[in-house]
């Protein structure tokens, strides 16, 4: 009953902030992504009769009951696997990231998706992308996205009980190889507030979130449209103004989420001259990292720009990647 997987990051170009089902992990609205490369999880699962308690190791460290990451993510997921697929198995998780954790990179994606793939080995489950995609959402959301490769997008649904809200691929990486994601690094900090309560708290108290979501549909069909047809300014362009729109609600949100650091201002700013004469576009989670869209052919010209920034300590270009997959390769 052991099974490992690997998966990928994630970037949303429309975001996800706000969910109208906690528990069930339902977002208010849709978001479309890009799966890229590199940036992995890599995990192995083993449920068993041997294990009293479960266990998780992360990086090398292991968390016991009673911390954060285990009771929040780790226990309260767990409890919504099993009782979903009938099971009273405890289970033992190893996992390991090539990337900064819990700093704005899409680390719990690719570990929630890296995880539900490993479950669906490990106990035989049998699930389908779809099915997987709902399994993965129980853990983090956008990690729902994380389940297929290319650019995804993530249905809201409607139902209460959330079977319409899950992942479709848009098209497969090989659609648009040219694309590029620099991820351009400027803390490898754990971010302040998590984006489960900073999301929470936006939606309690920004008095902007209905105007936001009254704008997502057409952000969401522009971005459609612009990856499908390959255009980069139309997807760029409009990722970056959904992405500022996000920022501008955490700002509203009282008291204010701030992720931002000053590199990342520099990088902004930077990003915004270059645009008069190149096609790149940025766009910025809950951290303060700034990743930038561009094309092939623009996209060393910028890495090495970015790294000159003060502050940027490490810049990585993206490729559009895979979904999530078991591998052979155990940890344990
Ligand atoms: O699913 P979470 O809790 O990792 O939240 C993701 C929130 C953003 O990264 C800011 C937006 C998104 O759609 O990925």
């Amino acid at each position: 009953m052991k099974s490992s997987a690997i998966a990928h990051a994630n970037i949303a170009l429309v975001k996800y902030w706000g969910k109208r089902n906690e528990e069930l992990m339902l977002p208010y609205n849709s978001s479309i992504s890009m799966t890229v490369s590199d940036f992995a999880a890599h995990t192995t699962v083993e449920f068993g009769e041997q294990y009293e308690e479960d266990i998780f190791i992360l990086d090398g460290i292991q968390y016991e009951k009673g911390s954060r990451v285990y009771d929040k993510y780790i226990e309260r997921f767990l409890e919504k696997v099993r009782k979903k697929v009938g099971s009273n198995l405890r289970a033992r998780i190893k996992s390991q990231n090539n990337f900064p954790t819990g700093a704005g990179l899409a680390s719990s994606a690719a570990g929630f998706a890296a995880l539900a793939t490993a479950i669906n080995g490990s106990l035989s489950l049998g699930m389908n992308k779809k099915e997987l995609s709902m399994l993965a959402r129980l853990g983090s959301g956008s990690a729902a996205r994380s389940v297929v490769g290319g650019f995804a997008e993530w249905k809201k649904g409607e139902k209460e009980d959330g079977v319409d809200s899950y992942v479709e691929q848009l098209v497969p990486p090989g659609h648009w190889p040219e694309c590029r994601m620099i991820a351009c690094v400027v803390s490898q900090e754990e971010k302040e507030v998590s984006s489960r309560s900073g999301m929470a708290r936006t939606v309690s108290t920004s008095p902007f979130y209905v105007s936001w979501l009254g704008q997502i549909e057409q952000d969401l069909n522009d971005v459609r449209r612009g990856i499908k047809g390959k255009d980069i300014v139309l997807v760029g362009k409009t990722a970056q103004r959904n992405c500022l729109k996000m920022h501008a609600l955490m700002l509203s949100t009282s008291p204010p989420l701030v992720y931002w650091g000053p590199a990342t201002l520099r990088v902004i700013k930077k990003c915004l001259e270059w645009q008069k004469e190149r096609d790149c576009f940025f766009t910025i989670d809950a951290g303060p990292q700034v990743k930038i869209i561009c094309l092939e052919r623009d996209s060393e010209e910028i890495a090495e720009r970015c790294a000159l920034i003060k502050g940027v300590e490490e810049v990585k270009v993206l490729e559009p990647g895979e979904g999530s997959r078991i591998v052979d390769d155990h940890l344990f």
